[in-house]
């Protein structure tokens, strides 16, 4: 492979540019895995590297892409033969590693989980780091002693990737969900992936100081942040975890400690980028088995390279419902 074709993005005196542009081989780093790319997803990250945001890409020009998998192309990592199937998510991919909006992504073999049994190409950038992210929380909870007979789970931002693949696995899982959203005409869509019931989202925001209301729910998900973190830790049950995972609305939230000693209430944190290679594993296993998604072919909007960019600019905007997945070759 000498050229390949990516999505760039490039630092201007006007601002950010984002073309479809053909490029050399010396464009990507020289990592031990080259890895011909299938189908790569869509997640909020990868529109604020697309829009300049410094904390997630420092240096530009830069192809975006946390989500990728494909085909190994070459190898010099022996755990790794052309051909082979395989998933790369999170780590630096699509930060400051040239990312998954690309025919091609060269990658440590240590980013890459081989695509595990039950589980297709497709399904696996439907769910990405979205359900990874998901799965990861419910895992949390569960070591912490989350379980369906204690009660409903409550999901907020519950339209958007993360959120739709958390309601999806709480119900593959067994739990009872509520999905918080504002977009009320998307409740018969999320009752169709798993919900029980949806509430508006702005019923998920206390503008009390009370520090402690009546409970509401068992365990939580949340992708919002801010003040909704804050209500979702107020009205949690006695012992139940709230898995804290985005900042859609705020990354600041205001808390007392009484939900902590008074309720057990665990907040756990949920770092997707990170997780250590075993657990990284397991999760994917999971994902392939007991908490595969029923409903993935209703949680997806398949779209072609040249189209990521307007998605980008609609996932910032709160817009996207779902997973976007781009179709970079047709396997
Ligand atoms: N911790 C990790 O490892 C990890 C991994 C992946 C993503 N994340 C984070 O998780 C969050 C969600 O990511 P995503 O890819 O699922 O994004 P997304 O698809 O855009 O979903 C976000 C959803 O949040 C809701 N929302 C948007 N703006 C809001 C606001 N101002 N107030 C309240 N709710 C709002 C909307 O859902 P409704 O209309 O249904 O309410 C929206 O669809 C982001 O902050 C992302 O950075 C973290």
């Amino acid at each position: 492979m000498n050229k390949y074709k990516a999505l760039v993005v490039r630092e201007t005196d006007d601002g950010f540019t984002r073309e479809i542009e053909t490029v050399g081989r010396d464009f990507l780093p020289d990592n031990d895995v080259l890895i011909e790319v299938k189908y790569a997803g869509l997640n909020y990250k990868d529109a604020l590297s697309a829009s300049g945001n410094k904390g997630v890409t420092r240096n530009y020009p830069h192809t975006p892409g946390v989500d990728a998998c494909g085909l190994v192309s070459e190898s010099r990592d022996e755990r790794f033969k052309p051909g082979q199937e395989v998933i790369v998510t999170s780590y630096d991919l699509g930060m400051n590693t040239n990312g998954g909006f690309a025919t091609y992504i060269s990658v440590p073999g240590d980013w890459i989980i081989p695509l595990p049994q039950g589980m297709s190409l497709k399904d696996s950038m439907i769910m990405g780091t979205a359900a990874y992210t998901a799965a990861l929380a419910l895992h949390k909870m569960e070591q912490c002693g989350q379980n369906p007979e204690m009660g409903e789970v409550i999901v907020t931002g519950a339209s958007g990737g993360v959120g739709s693949m958390a309601v999806s696995i709480l119900k593959k899982g067994g739990y009872r969900v509520i999905a918080s959203s504002g977009k009320t005409e998307y409740y018969d869509w999320l009752k169709d992936i798993g919900a029980k019931r949806c509430v508006n989202r702005e019923e998920v925001s206390d503008d009390s100081t009370r520090p402690l209301l009546s409970t509401a729910w068992a365990g939580a998900i949340d992708t919002v942040g801010g003040n909704t973190l804050s209500t979702l830790l107020k009205r949690c049950g006695r012992n139940g975890s709230v898995a804290t995972c985005g900042l859609v609305a705020s990354p600041e939230f205001e808390t007392t400690v009484f939900p902590f000693i008074l309720n057990g209430v665990n907040l756990l944190g949920i770092d997707s980028a990170e997780t250590p290679y075993s657990l990284r594993k397991e999760i994917w296993k999971r994902l392939a088995t007991d908490l595969k998604p029923d409903t993935l072919e209703k949680m997806v909007k398949w779209v072609s390279l040249e189209e990521i960019p307007s998605y980008m600019d609609e996932i910032l905007e709160g817009e996207t419902t779902g997973r976007v997945v781009c179709v970079i070759q047709n396997p």
